[in-house]
């Protein structure tokens, strides 16, 4: 038998890393939510962050006191400046420890750094070297202590995030809930309906973000909702590869999303997985799939792909996947004797027979 065959091929050229150019960087607490361990008086959490000199945080005596900010958002952190208080007791911030990382139980956050003074009235910097994080807290791990803070500043960048403003798609789209909500580098946590997104209710809703180039994957960080569907997401596989076959949700499984708590970010280790797509698809049935944010770090760009649509008359279906390999090393062999070595070759979708008949297209005149 002779007919069409349509056939898709992955075209990956190796590509030479650039590195990123610091853009900018603002103090990214100042937009951010901020809580402590206890207030004293109305000596408010919000005081070191308000940019004013004559007002200061304060705990109660306490165990571990703690301050934080969620800053609404995982920044690559460079450096924490802290002011401490310039009317009295300097030294209450002696020994308190900068943390920076994504979960709420503090102590499980990567230390950035440890205080051992500050001057009355002084701005102090401590360099983290780009730590990720969503939390930057100060502790003070003591049996008893007062935390009481001027003002904490943090810099850095979100640069590391692939999925930043990437192209992103869903299965489907719950009202004004845009597939490119989940990766606009907003949490969206208190306006969900125009920072997250969200399918409608139908079987394996699935989200989808093309990174344009290939990447190896370190880690992917899913926020949850904060309102409510809270259990929508569980379950849900993290799907990373460089095939669009069945959108994109038959590429390799990184991870299953056990649960998240509300408001909650949840890392995922996907240990440098290979892939231009990261999916995310639910096992059930019946059900929506909203996320807040979905973020991408790792190494990369590692490759530039692009497709090449190859079309042939052929005896032979490609469905036999030892011809499938022949012509890819056919096809290497003919670019390399052209100088092109750089490249390697991949099915991006299983070969396709083309249904399309010649026809002469006529005009159907009114
Ligand atoms: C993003 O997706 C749209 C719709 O599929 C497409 O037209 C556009 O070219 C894509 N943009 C990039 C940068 O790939
Ligand atoms: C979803 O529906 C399909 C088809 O009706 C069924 O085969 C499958 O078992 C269902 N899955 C779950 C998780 O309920």
């Amino acid at each position: 038998m002779t007919g069409f065959y349509r056939y898709m091929l992955l075209l990956l050229g190796f590509f030479s890393m650039t590195k990123k150019t610091d853009g900018v960087q603002v103090n990214a607490a100042r937009s951010g939510i901020t809580s402590q361990s206890s207030t004293y008086g109305n000596w408010l959490s919000q005081n070191a962050i308000d940019g004013v000199s004559t007002s200061f945080t304060h705990t109660v005596s306490q165990a571990n006191p703690w301050w934080r900010v969620d800053l609404q958002k995982t920044l690559s952190v460079d450096r924490v400046v802290i002011t401490n208080r310039r009317d009295c007791c300097s030294e209450r911030i002696n020994g308190a420890e900068i943390r920076v990382g994504h979960i709420a139980d503090i102590y499980r956050n990567p230390l950035c750094s440890v205080i051992p003074s500050i001057p009355a009235g002084a701005s102090y910097t401590y360099s983290c070297g780009g730590m990720l994080g969503r939390y930057v807290y100060v502790v003070i791990p003591s049996a008893s202590a007062i935390l009481t803070l001027c003002e904490v500043e943090v810099y850095g960048d979100l640069s590391g995030n692939f999925a930043l403003g990437k192209n992103a798609t869903q299965s489907s789209t719950w009202y004004t809930w845009y597939a490119g909500h989940a990766n606009d580098g907003n949490l969206g946590l208190l306006q969900p309906s125009t920072a997250c997104s969200s399918t409608n209710y139908h079987n394996n809703p699935w989200w989808r973000v093309d990174l344009h180039n290939v990447y190896k994957v370190n880690r992917v960080i899913v926020t949850n909702r904060a309102d409510c569907c809270l259990d929508q997401v569980n379950g849900a596989k993290i799907i990373i590869g460089n095939s669009l076959e069945n959108n994109g949700n038959s590429n390799s499984i990184c991870a299953v999303i056990p649960s998240i708590v509300a408001s909650e970010s949840a890392i995922f280790d996907c240990d440098y997985m290979e892939g231009r797509y990261v999916n995310l698809i639910s096992p059930r049935n019946s059900t929506a799939l909203p996320l807040c944010e979905v973020e991408v770090y790792g190494i990369g760009p590692w490759l530039k792909r692009s497709f090449v649509r190859i079309e042939f008359k052929s005896s032979a279906s490609l469905t036999d996947s030892a011809l499938r390999v022949d012509l890819l090393t056919q096809l290497q062999s003919a670019l390399a004797t052209r100088g092109i070595s750089d490249v390697m070759l991949r099915w991006s979708q299983m070969p396709k027979q083309d249904k399309r008949q010649k026809q002469d297209v006529k005009r159907k005149c009114p």
